[in-house]
């Protein structure tokens, strides 16, 4: 298929693209019985290098929470997957802001099905090239979401499982049938949760507002490095507590952030303005200090960053 880059990982083994399958009866397909990440790799601004974004953190998230609450077990450990996409990337040779996605999934069971020790787990990486959209700059609206999030006593939103994706379906096609582009989603005690891939700040009367890890959310990677550099760079308070619906309504800002939304402004809700209908300076000032730092510019958190190609 023409589009598509070249190779995949799958197994331990760098394959061509279109050999990367699994069988029609894989739990994985059957039945959303797969996690997986979501990771981003950056380009340098000369195009030469690119950067593996975080990439320990999201393998840390799959082994230790997503795969350990799914009791699933894999050949291979989280530094031969870095390792993997890292081959996968220079294979594919891409020099563009890259999208790769992990996948680990339940094979084929029959009889073992629900037997983790014998049920077969297979682990395949693909990785396309996904430049950023004007919405990141302009903002974009969204309304919150006739459906709840799924909770912790149901479908663990912790576990970044396949199957968990169906609830953000069910908002994502409402909102874009409804003429919006995302939603937000309240949980089961009617506070802000998350979006369907991404978490929610807001911010009001100076301070950012994040609900807590309880409120029903995927425990995020961005989240979690913006929250240090509002503090540590930005000299902006980080408040993580639960929000009303209503705030959302009277707030200065409110920004999805996320791998895939990265730093998102949203300028209406349910369309109420959200501050001057124009993305707000906290998170302007927020993308300028993310992507600098992602496109390896800021050698202070050069840690954070997996070069792909030798120096
Ligand atoms: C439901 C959901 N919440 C939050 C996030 C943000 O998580 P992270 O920052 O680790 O990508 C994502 C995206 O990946 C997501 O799918």
């Amino acid at each position: 298929m023409s589009g598509n880059p070249a190779y995949a990982w799958m197994n331990g083994e760098i394959i061509p693209w279109e050999d990367a399958k699994v069988h029609v009866r894989t739990e994985g397909f059957m039945r959303g019985a797969s996690v997986f990440e979501g990771i981003r790799a950056y380009a340098s601004p000369d195009g030469r290098q690119l950067y593996v974004f975080k990439g320990a953190e999201h393998t840390d998230r799959l082994f230790h929470t997503s795969m350990k609450i799914l009791r699933m077990q894999l050949t291979w450990t989280a530094e031969d997957l870095i390792h993997g996409m890292v081959q996968l990337l220079r294979a594919n040779t891409f020099h563009a802001d890259v999208h790769i996605r992990p996948q680990v999934y339940f094979g084929m069971g029959e009889d073992h099905g629900f037997d983790p020790a014998r049920i077969e787990v297979g682990c395949v990486i693909t990785a396309v090239e996904r430049p950023a959209k004007p919405s990141l700059w302009n903002g974009i609206h969204v309304r919150v979401s006739s459906w709840r999030r799924i909770g912790d006593e149901t479908m663990p939103p912790r576990v970044k499982a396949g199957a968990n994706y169906l609830n953000s379906r069910y908002a994502m096609m409402e909102a874009r049938l409804d003429g919006y582009d995302s939603a937000i989603f309240l949980n089961a005690h009617g506070k802000v949760a998350e979006g369907p891939g991404a978490c929610v700040m807001i911010v009001r009367h100076g301070k950012v507002i994040a609900p807590p890890a309880t409120a029903g959310v995927l425990e995020s990677i961005t989240k979690s490095t913006l929250v240090q550099l509002f503090r540590s760079e930005l000299d902006v308070d980080v408040v993580e507590r639960e929000i009303d619906r209503t705030e959302l309504y009277v707030a200065d800002e409110v920004f999805f952030c996320g791998t895939g939304y990265e730093v998102q402004p949203i300028v209406s809700v349910d369309r109420y303005t959200i501050g001057t209908g124009e993305p707000g300076s906290v998170v302007k000032r927020m993308q300028d200090l993310y992507f600098n730092i992602a496109r390896g510019q800021n050698p202070k958190y050069s840690q954070w960053l997996r070069p792909v190609y030798p120096d």
